[in-house]
């Protein structure tokens, strides 16, 4: 159901690779509550990716953007400026990888290339996005950034490997720059810690069916969809939440807050 929530709202959607992708769910979502947006990824995700039937469906336009390059990035907030006639109510930034998890290698077995590497698109990058938006004041007053982690940055979940610490980071940049981003330009900055997704980027995770299982089973709400993710994100670009900031906010149907389920004991006692 829509709600024109984001009627007349302006923004840019990083990181639809395919029609699993949560940013894809989501630019589908902005696009039926009334919202126009730029479509941006790698420019080799591109190349893999279906993004120009996203773009086709909602009406966007593509502007490919390597999230590690400042210069593609102050290059895609100007032209996203310029094709949406004017500045920005909102920003996803639905944006992650692990060389050292593509790789194979265990967290006690790191390649600090790969680590750093991995480290700048999954975390840094975020803070290189915000950094174009404000030094360009591309953001409306009362406009919303939200970016995409997963509660491992909290607790251990041994082969999430360095993705854990990469979303530390980026939680961490969301509270640091949503200071200053609100301060100064009134614009809201929140994390949404999302459950396992069967996506791209969540299948690369070892074990991951086993993962996305036991949290189902121990969630009282069970796993939250990309498409109700999709959801409350649009609820945060709305102006339904324009007090919200600075928080990492559970999307986990309970997950986050549950010690064990009667599932997981009937499971160890059968
Ligand atoms: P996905 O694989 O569909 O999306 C990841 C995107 O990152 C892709 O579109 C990819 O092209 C893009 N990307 C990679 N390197 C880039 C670069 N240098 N510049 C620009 N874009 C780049 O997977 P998904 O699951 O939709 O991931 C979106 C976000 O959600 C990520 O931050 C992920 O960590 C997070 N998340 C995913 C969960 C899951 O279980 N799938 C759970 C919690 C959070």
């Amino acid at each position: 159901m829509a709600y024109n929530l984001l009627k007349g709202k302006k923004g840019i959607i990083f990181g639809a690779l395919d029609e699993f992708s949560i940013a894809w769910k989501t630019a589908e979502r902005v696009h039926e509550e009334g919202g126009t947006f730029v479509l941006t990824n790698a420019p080799i995700a591109m190349r893999m990716g279906k993004i120009n039937e996203l773009a086709e469906k909602t009406g966007s336009v593509i502007i490919p953007a390597d999230a590690t390059s400042e210069e593609d990035l102050d290059a895609l907030v100007a032209q996203a400026m310029e094709t949406l006639g004017g500045k920005l109510d909102f920003v996803l930034h639905s944006i992650g990888m692990s060389i050292n998890v593509r790789k194979g290698r265990s967290y006690t077995d790191q390649k600090y290339d790969f680590t750093t590497k991995g480290w700048d698109v999954s975390a840094l990058s975020f803070h290189k996005v915000m950094q174009s938006l404000y030094k360009a004041d591309a953001m409306n007053p009362w406009g919303s950034i939200v970016a995409l982690t997963y509660m491992a940055a909290q607790r251990t979940f041994p082969d999430y490997n360095d993705m854990a610490d990469n979303k530390a980071y980026l939680e961490s940049v969301a509270r640091s720059f949503g200071y200053f981003f609100g301060k100064e330009k009134k614009v809201r900055v929140n994390t949404i810690s999302q459950s396992p997704t069967p996506t791209t980027a969540g299948k690369g995770v070892k074990g991951f069916d086993g993962f996305i299982a036991y949290a189902e089973k121990m969630s009282p709400l069970g796993n939250a969809t990309a498409l109700e993710c999709a959801n409350y994100t649009v609820s945060l670009f709305s102006d339904l939440t324009r007090k919200v900031t600075m928080q990492n906010l559970f999307h986990d149907g309970g997950f986050s807050s549950t010690g064990v389920s009667q599932e997981v004991i009937d499971g160890f006692t059968e």
